[in-house]
């Protein structure tokens, strides 16, 4: 097992957390939710009985893996952009039978925890953990020349991961896996499907309140990080279904009027102000074909789990 520590990214948490503090409505992107503490959180998400989307996409898995790797064809290297702990990429490495695992992350401690217990249990993979912030303006260019460059490679993008971007920073994304894959390799992606807006209220408004610790850990990690002094208790989470653009958005909303301290700024909050920190996408099956046709891919084969609530595809 290796690791790659790839440059650091032009835009740091400072910069971009300022800006988007200072912007109308204020904002702050999803991927700042994963330092560690976040990323313990958000496993947890995965195990609470309203948030659907890990058990379905699991299951189906389970199910699927073999006519998945059939489907897909001989695949010398899987890079997975955002694996977190790794955990779908173990059902898909042995049926695959891929020589090489590459997992891609921001967080490189939750990466180098997995991929040590991964390398232990497949001896004969070649796992290289590549700690690398992808959605900064240079995108994979600093990934691409550490490469092999003999074999087939295949992107494994699941978890609705791609739900995060909007259509057509999606498209800007799948465009990057289009290069990453090359000419002859392929994508196999994850995505939530829309359903009814109850379900997905629930999922992203679990009773044990998993989710809203999640959400709030953004501001408890910006007073670790950036010395700011959020009041947590002052802040509420908020997450509701948005038909009109078939996705989730989560909010923390202030529930004062107030003024916050964040790395010198001061930032004001009026009462009922909301600070936007995700947009998590839901697709028809044919939508989601669609936008990785403008990315130049071409679609293979679909699966769903037996409640229809998920939806890997392939394409090529
Ligand atoms: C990791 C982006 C797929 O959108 O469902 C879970 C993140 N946010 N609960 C999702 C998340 C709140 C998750 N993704």
């Amino acid at each position: 097992m290796r690791l790659l520590t790839l440059g650091s990214p032009a835009d740091t948490l400072k910069e971009v957390v300022l800006a988007g503090l200072a912007a109308q409505p204020k904002r702050i992107p999803p991927k700042y939710f994963y330092d560690r503490e976040g990323s313990r959180l958000f496993e947890a998400i995965c195990r609470q009985p309203e948030y659907y989307l890990t058990r379905a996409e699991t299951a189906l898995l389970l199910t699927e893996a073999d006519s998945i790797a059939r489907c897909i064809g001989p695949v010398a290297l899987m890079i997975e952009p955002g694996a977190g702990c790794c955990a779908k990429a173990r059902m898909l490495l042995g049926p695959l039978k891929a020589a090489a695992y590459w997992p891609v992350d921001i967080d490189g401690e939750t990466l180098l925890a997995a991929t040590g217990r991964l390398a232990d249990e497949l001896p004969a993979l070649d796992v290289v953990a590549v700690q690398h912030d992808f959605t900064a303006a240079e995108g994979f260019a600093p990934l691409l020349p550490h490469l092999p460059q003999n074999g087939r490679r295949l992107v494994y993008y699941p978890g609705s991961s791609i739900g995060n971007a909007g259509p057509d920073e999606a498209v800007g994304l799948l465009k990057q896996f289009r290069a990453l894959a090359g000419a002859d390799g392929g994508l196999l992606i994850g995505f939530d499907l829309k359903k009814e807006a109850t379900r997905l209220h629930a999922a992203y408004n679990d009773a044990a309140g998993v989710t809203a610790a999640f959400n709030l850990n953004l501001l408890a990690r910006l007073n670790r990080e950036l010395g700011a002094d959020f009041r947590l208790e002052t802040f509420a989470h908020h997450a509701f279904y948005n038909a009109e653009d078939g996705r989730i958005e989560m909010h923390l909303v202030s529930r004062m009027r107030q003024q916050v301290q964040v790395a010198g700024a001061t930032v004001r909050f009026e009462a009922g102000e909301s600070l936007h920190t995700e947009n998590s996408y839901k697709y028809a099956p044919q939508e989601f074909e669609a936008l990785a046709a403008r990315a130049g891919f071409v679609f293979r084969q679909g699966w769903q789990d037996s409640e229809g609530l998920f939806a890997v595809q392939f394409y090529e």
